[in-house]
């Protein structure tokens, strides 16, 4: 157990002598828009809810907090589908025969149910490689898509990535890895774009709410390439002002924290078999082409105790009022727990001050993912 001050830690990102900042043409909005075009020919598309959590706002003192419920997404209960659809699909359009293809991926989850889901719709097969401590019920959750072959390794995310990258090569299948290296760029970044879908929605749904730009932004990291993605997006789409943005990441796990920290050019890695509850920002090593866009764009970083998701995750289960009810698993609701504990306990008010919360921010969060782990949400939302 984390002492309480050690519950919550935040930081100024050290930007000093660093480069200039350059907004990733990848991430513009005219590079992404065949990313958007294509989850729209999918039959299980449609546009997740943006929840409006308006009495929440007034409880915590700020203008809006707005929740991006990912868990709805394609009937998969995470985000994670809207990358390795993308990917896969641009993989599959050069191939003769898509259904002979094997897809394979290292992943704590969510990804993987994804690259399954993906390639189940093609007629292909999957083989998906877990890190060392992963539930047996993520497992399962990714064989119930149909053919993917699951194993659990004894390996951390980083070194099951390396693993899966190695055995496809060995066998001559496709590589479908949400994390990039020096010679692996275009489909972490095909999956980043992806991504992008999902800020595209929030930001029309937000001006359908009347809010032309949020003030504020949480994004929780693994390897960052959701944050990267979703932030390299919205600093293109806001012409290289985009919201104050602050990257949330595990205690033990905080590979963007503690490369901020750092002040260098490049990324700091995490070693070791780290444990959270967070099971899907539980990576050591920031993907390094997103890693420069949260280096010069983000504002803040965060490394947050297993107890700030789990009072994101209660929050949001138990809304004031008429504010909708949000089913947010553990890698979902950290953002969400951050904002509740700066702005109710006054053991953190430095931090809101830090970040600059007051009664006129207006919150963009997103929820990632629902219960993935169904004892564990129940466990910790319902005591039971
Ligand atoms: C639910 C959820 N949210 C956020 C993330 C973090 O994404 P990234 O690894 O791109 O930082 C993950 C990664 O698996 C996830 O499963």
């Amino acid at each position: 157990m984390h002492q309480k001050e050690n519950i919550v830690e935040l930081i100024s990102v050290v930007k000093g002598k660093l480069t200039k900042k350059c907004l990733p043409d990848f991430l513009a909005v005219e590079a992404t828009a065949p990313a958007r075009a294509f989850h729209k020919t999918l039959p299980e598309y449609s546009e997740t809810p943006l929840a409006n959590l308006k009495n929440l706002a007034k409880e915590l003192g700020v203008k809006g907090i707005y929740v991006k419920d990912e868990s709805k997404r394609f009937g998969l209960n995470a985000f994670k589908a809207l990358g390795a659809s993308y990917a896969i699909s641009k993989i599959a359009a050069k191939e003769d025969d898509p259904s002979k293809a094997v897809y394979v991926t290292a992943t704590d989850g969510n990804h993987g149910r994804g690259v399954a889901w993906a390639a189940k719709k093609l007629g292909a097969r999957s083989e998906v490689f877990m890190p060392i401590g992963s539930k047996e019920c993520r497992a399962e959750a990714i064989r119930s898509i149909g053919d993917a072959k699951v194993k659990i390794t004894d390996m951390n995310y980083d070194d099951a990535v390396r693993f899966a990258s190695d055995y496809a090569k060995k066998n001559g299948y496709h590589f479908v890895q949400d994390t990039g290296s020096t010679d692996y760029m275009e489909i972490p970044n095909d999956i980043s774009q992806g991504y992008t879908t999902m800020a595209f929605e929030a930001i029309e749904q937000l001006e359908g709410y009347g809010v032309d730009k949020p003030s504020h932004m949480f994004l929780q990291a693994g390897v960052g390439s959701m944050a990267g993605g979703v932030l390299g997006f919205l600093a293109n789409y806001y012409k290289a002002n985009p919201p104050v943005t602050t990257v949330t990441e595990p205690w033990d796990v905080a590979c963007i924290y503690e490369s901020m920290k750092s002040g260098e050019e490049g990324p700091t890695f995490i070693g070791g078999c780290p444990e959270t509850i967070m099971a899907g920002l539980n990576c050591g090593e920031p993907n390094p082409f997103t890693w420069p866009i949260l280096r010069d764009f983000a504002s803040f970083a965060a490394k947050c105790g297993d107890e700030v998701t789990r009072v994101g995750m209660r929050t949001l289960a138990n809304p004031i009022g008429d504010d909708p009810v949000v089913v947010s698993g553990e890698s979902g609701a950290v953002g969400l727990g951050l904002v509740y504990m700066i702005c109710a306990d006054p053991a953190y008010a430095k931090y809101k001050e830090i970040i600059g919360l007051d009664e006129n921010s207006e919150i963009l969060i997103f929820s990632t993912e629902g219960d993935t782990d169904p004892e564990g949400y129940k466990e910790i939302v319902y005591g039971k």
